[in-house]
């Protein structure tokens, strides 16, 4: 038996033991590797597969905070080609390497960050960097936060949603479905070092994801495009060939703009303008 001050002395150890080894399973959460390696390496890591060169000039893009040419970014590419991937993998990597809040917002089902999702799930080491886990992945369904102080937030993408947001950094997927009023507040949140960056497949309809796309510099944007015919991952396409018109090959297996849609587009803003100037001739007696 031991006497009461043994007994003390036997917990103090015991509890300074549980203390000491939480310290060393707390202190071993960064895995430096990861802070090390660019964005082409961090790919590679995370998703173990080869980018393609157009992915990479997009990936390096991305990951580039310091050039103020590279604020405005929009990529249009054939369906089921990286777009969302790669802007997920960045996603990732931006808020491991830096401190910033970082916004998501999707047309349709999020799709980034259901490759993030996957990728946490894929790379447990990175579950060191987050702060709360989620219940049944490694990262919580409505976005997380890094022991770093870098948060990622999910928004809808509604005028609404996206009015006032504030971030570092904000990707607008399936952004040729958004409303106009959408991508124009988002256009207007950007303030200082803000980066936008829009992702989609051309659309039939207008959209002034097509607007931008149609003239990006006009905009201040970069362009980022390839098609589904350099991604070596996607088959069957001989039968879309034969399925597709030629403008449905072109915007979603190109990437491009068709012609008809080139050709009949109207800039928003001359549409506007012109309903403004019809407006103020409207003579009401
Ligand atoms: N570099 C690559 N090598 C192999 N497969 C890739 C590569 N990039 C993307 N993929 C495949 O394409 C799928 C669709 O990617 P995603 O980014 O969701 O497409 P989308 O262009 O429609 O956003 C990925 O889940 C992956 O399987
Ligand atoms: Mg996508």
């Amino acid at each position: 038996m031991f006497a009461n001050s043994e007994l003390e002395k036997v917990k103090q150890l015991q509890s300074a033991y549980r203390r000491r080894k939480k310290a060393v399973v707390e202190d071993a959460w960064i895995d430096e590797t990861f802070l090390d390696i660019d964005i082409l390496q961090f790919f590679n890591r995370v998703t173990k597969l080869e980018a393609t060169e157009k992915q990479k000039e997009l990936l390096i893009a991305l990951s580039n905070l310091d050039d103020s040419t590279l604020r405005k970014i929009i990529i249009s590419a054939g369906r089921q080609t990286g777009k969302s991937l790669c802007c997920a993998v960045a996603a990732v990597y931006l808020t491991i390497k830096h401190k910033l809040p970082l916004l998501i917002a999707s047309a349709k089902d999020n799709y980034i960050y259901g490759h993030i999702v996957k990728i946490f799930s894929d790379n447990p080491e990175l579950s060191h960097y987050v702060v709360t886990q989620g219940v049944s992945e490694i990262v919580p369904k409505e976005g997380y936060k890094l022991k770093n102080g870098s948060e990622l937030i999910l928004l809808t993408s509604t005028e609404k949603g996206l009015r006032g947001a504030s971030g570092r950094i904000m990707f607008l997927d399936e952004a040729e479905l958004m409303d106009e009023q959408t991508i124009i507040t988002a256009l207007g949140n950007l303030s200082g070092d803000i980066k936008l960056i829009l992702l989609g497949t051309p659309s039939s309809k207008h959209s002034k994801f097509n607007d931008i796309l149609k003239d990006p510099k006009k905009f201040g944007f970069n362009l980022f495009t390839w098609s589904e015919t350099e991604c070596s991952w996607q088959k069957d396409l001989d039968d879309k060939k034969r399925l597709m018109t030629e403008d449905q090959w072109k915007r979603e297996v190109l990437g491009q703009l068709s012609e008809p849609d080139q050709r009949l587009l109207w800039d928003s803003e001359i549409i506007d303008r012109c309903i403004r100037n019809r407006w103020r001739d409207i003579r009401w007696y």
